[in-house]
């Protein structure tokens, strides 16, 4: 008796990510997007994060420009560089769902084996992979950053697409296929499913 008296667990101490996800009445999930340069991931992102913040969810928008010019400024385009941002961007959204939040990845993570890689930092159960399928004749036309130019004229060498691999995923939880949609239709789908993952 005395003995468990003197017991003090501290399980009931610790806050929990459950604890977290209680306060903001959602389910943090890690939702990666991917697809080539100008697919329109980051804008789809940043629309879906605004119609989430709305609703009264909390979700932040990782994109790859931003992490780039920032905790990943000194990595390039190799195939070893990508990997290693993407390494650094799961931990990164590891860290954001232990705290009870949403992440939008908004990064090219172009093969089949770098996907894999940050799906197992996440964690299969939280990691959810939406596939913006927008063809590359698409995303060259439109060459919002004029990059695909630079990429043709040998300005920028190892471009994804060019002269770089981009695997699309073949069983993707999501799929966009942009083309057949404006961006306000393609943020409502998208919304509608994220909701359903996250909504307690
Ligand atoms: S990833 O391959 O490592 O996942 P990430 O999404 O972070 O790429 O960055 C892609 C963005 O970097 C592109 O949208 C584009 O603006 C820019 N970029 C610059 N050089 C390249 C390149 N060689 N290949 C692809 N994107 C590039």
């Amino acid at each position: 008796m005395e003995i468990k008296n003197n017991i003090h667990p501290i399980f009931d101490r610790l806050l929990q990510r459950e604890d977290r996800e209680k306060r903001l009445e959602q389910r943090a999930k890690v939702f990666w997007l991917t697809g080539l340069s100008g697919s329109g991931k980051s804008t789809i992102a940043q629309g879906l994060e605004r119609k989430l913040y709305n609703a009264g969810f909390f979700a932040q928008v990782l994109d790859g420009d931003n992490i780039r010019s920032g905790i990943n400024n000194n990595l390039g385009f190799t195939i070893e560089d990508r990997k290693e941002n993407i390494r650094r961007i799961a931990e990164v959204a590891k860290l954001y769902l232990n705290s009870g939040i949403v992440t939008l990845n908004s990064f090219i993570s172009p093969t089949l084996e770098i996907r894999d890689f940050a799906r197992e930092i996440v964690g299969a159960n939280d990691f959810i992979e939406v596939y913006i399928n927008t063809p590359i004749e698409i995303c060259e036309k439109r060459d919002v950053k004029g990059l695909y130019k630079k990429a043709r004229s040998g300005q920028i060498k190892g471009f994804t697409g060019i002269d770089s691999p981009y695997e699309a995923p073949f069983n993707p939880d999501f799929e966009i296929k942009t083309n057949d949609m404006t961006i306000e239709e393609s943020v409502d789908q998208l919304y509608n499913f994220v909701i359903s993952k996250i909504r307690i």
